[in-house]
């Protein structure tokens, strides 16, 4: 019955599952469909198929009878001779479980499973009582590389590179919310030619460089743009003189060792103030720091045959490609020869079991060569086993004139600006709806400030979170500014409504959560129930495919369900009130989670 004490208090061996995390209720059902799989056709291994479902007969349906059935033909058993005959024959062989309240076979034998509503209730509570880790999904890796963000020094930050953080943080906290150890990494582009340039013309600028503060060489990307015009300008003898500078840098010349270190820490300052401001963590381990690894790298990968000459460059062949050059004509390594020395350290010294990298799609061959040496260098292993390298690609981000988004006044748009615009038009929105409510008297600056920051930026993220990241996007403030539709802003409003529903009734929810119990009367409040235990598996299929669009989906589901929930059943004051509250809360606590997935920071008064 609903009112038996929640899953672990009833006995103690779940109390060791809530430690360890619990299988999802997606997991729970394929294993039962399997164990009735190998008893319908034994020998047979049969892959469980199982999906939620649509048609409304159930919560998730088993679709295995119909390809069965193909592959069965012929067959003279008498269980065997349609469809709707295996899909019950696996219906009857499904073992008896408290998670299932009826089964039933429909069409041409989906098979579809009802989940027990005093089960969602008792996880529910579990969840509430135990925290949600105990929803952490289970991956087979301890220890993964993410590396993302990854810009390069001088040249702007763009777009681009925002995408990569903001994607690549919600990797990272995906994975270390599943008890991953995350190394995240940025991969920072702080070695190569453009160095020469931007070093002879700091010599230029400023002949007492060493002297002068960071603050007077400024705008690290106007500098790398006046000093790009200058080599790029025929009559002058500058462009002889970068190249001189980039071989007398890389011979480890102290003044030029020292203009590089100048440069790099002036860009990472400004790279700094972003990731500060977006809430993302990041460890720089830039090209450079490969540098005393590629020879050795490259001697191995000799030694086993790969390497071979072309035209005064080296190569490795990669089939059904072009070659991967991993020494230039000049003798110079490359992005390659970084990229080889990188993924050597990461498999060899971090010992990762999984490397992600968080590109745009440009870069898709550049990856795949790269893994393909690996692969062939004997460095990974068959493509179902650890350790494993992963392309996480994206699309572009495109203007409302459908071009790459650029702005007016500089020709790519800069991070901060964005930010800041993004900020100050949520604030302005802000005003103008508390001042129409009347509430605005009740909010400091200080107050406004914060809100429409953590407002502003959740929105920049979700707006580029919730697409598949494959596909390219249209950047519009006015979308993603809206509070209406599937936007953060929308969620925000969503989430700081259930907290003043609970706070509105004024009972202790802790309490409450050991005390009360979950009880289903309304659809749609089973409804909600089912959706918010769901989040498990969706968030296992986002950790597997490395598509956060699907928490978005699920997040907007979720308060879609919720709104259902609270238009059709009463909370506060209702012979139903404990119940819920605790329902209320659950939504809350996910909707949280998600936004922390995604760098959402909530927002509790609005
Ligand atoms: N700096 C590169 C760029 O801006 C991205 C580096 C990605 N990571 C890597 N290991 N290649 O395009």
């Amino acid at each position: 019955s609903t009112s038996s004490p929640p899953e672990s208090q009833t006995q103690p061996q779940q109390l060791a599952a809530a430690e360890h995390g619990l299988e999802s209720v997606k997991r729970k059902l394929c294993r039962l469909v399997a164990s009735s799989l190998s008893a319908t056709v034994p020998g047979l291994d049969v892959e469980p198929m199982l999906e939620e479902s649509k048609a409304g007969f159930g919560d998730y349906q088993c679709n295995n009878a119909m390809s069965l059935f193909s592959s069965l033909r012929g067959s003279s058993d008498a269980n065997f001779q349609n469809p709707r005959a295996i899909g019950q024959a696996i219906l009857n062989n499904l073992p008896p479980s408290d998670i299932v309240e009826s089964t039933s076979v429909a069409g041409p034998g989906y098979v579809n499973i009802v989940i027990s509503s005093d089960w969602i209730a008792q996880r529910i509570q579990h969840m509430l009582i135990y925290g949600i880790k105990t929803w952490a999904p289970t991956l087979p890796i301890k220890r993964a590389v993410v590396d993302f963000s990854s810009p390069n020094i001088a040249k702007e930050m763009h777009v681009g590179h925002l995408r990569s953080t903001i994607i690549g943080d919600t990797v990272a906290r995906m994975f270390e919310f599943a008890n991953i150890e995350v190394l995240r990494r940025n991969h920072v582009g702080d070695w190569g030619t453009q160095f020469g340039m931007l070093i002879e013309f700091l010599f230029e600028q400023f002949p007492n460089w060493e002297e002068v503060g960071n603050q007077a060489i400024g705008d690290l990307q106007s500098f790398y743009k006046a000093s790009k015009e200058k080599f790029d300008n025929k009559e002058s003898d500058f462009k002889v003189k970068a190249q001189q500078a980039v071989v007398r840098l890389q011979q480890g010349e102290e003044r030029y060792r020292a203009a590089w270190k100048k440069i790099c820490e002036i860009s990472r300052n400004e790279f700094e103030s972003v990731y500060k401001r977006l809430g993302v963590e990041l460890e720089e381990k830039g090209e450079s720091f490969y540098n005393p690894y590629i020879l050795p790298v490259l001697e191995e990968l000799t030694k086993k045959g790969l390497v071979t000459e072309d035209k005064g460059a080296q190569i490795i062949l990669i089939e059904g490609q072009s070659a991967l050059i991993v020494v230039k004509k000049d003798g110079g390594f490359n992005y390659a020869s970084t990229d080889l020395a990188a993924l050597w350290y990461r498999l060899n010294v971090e010992k990762a079991e999984l490397i992600v990298y968080l590109t745009d799609v440009g870069q898709k061959l550049h990856f795949h060569k790269l893994f393909s040496a690996a692969s062939m260098a004997g460095w990974l292993p068959d493509q179902n086993e650890y350790p494993k390298t992963s392309h996480v690609g994206f699309g572009l981000v495109l203007g409302l004139d459908g071009k790459r988004f650029r702005t007016r006044c500089t020709e790519v748009v800069r991070l901060v600006d964005l930010l800041d615009e993004a900020k100050s038009q949520c604030k302005a929105q802000l005003i103008e709806r508390l001042t129409e409510n009347g509430k605005i008297a009740d909010w400091t600056n200080d107050e406004l400030d914060r809100t429409s920051e953590a407002i502003g930026l959740g929105a920049v993220k979700y707006a580029d979170l919730k697409n598949n990241r494959l596909t390219n996007y249209t950047f519009s403030f006015e979308k993603m500014l809206s509070d209406k539709g599937n936007t953060a802003v929308y969620l925000q409003y969503a989430h700081a409504r259930i907290c003043s529903i609970i706070e509105k009734a004024s009972k202790d929810i802790d309490e409450l959560t050991t005390k009360a119990s979950i009880t289903f009367i309304h659809a749609d409040e089973r409804a909600l129930g089912l959706h918010i235990i769901r989040f498990q598996e969706v968030l296992e299929q986002a950790c597997t495919d490395l598509f956060p669009h699907y928490l978005c989906d699920y997040l907007y589901s979720l308060s879609e369900a919720f709104s259902k929930f609270y238009t059709s059943c009463q909370v506060v004051g209702s012979p139903e009130e404990t119940s819920r509250l605790l329902l209320c809360q659950a939504t809350a606590v996910v909707m949280r989670q998600c936004f922390n997935f995604l760098g959402i920071t909530p927002v509790y008064k609005l």
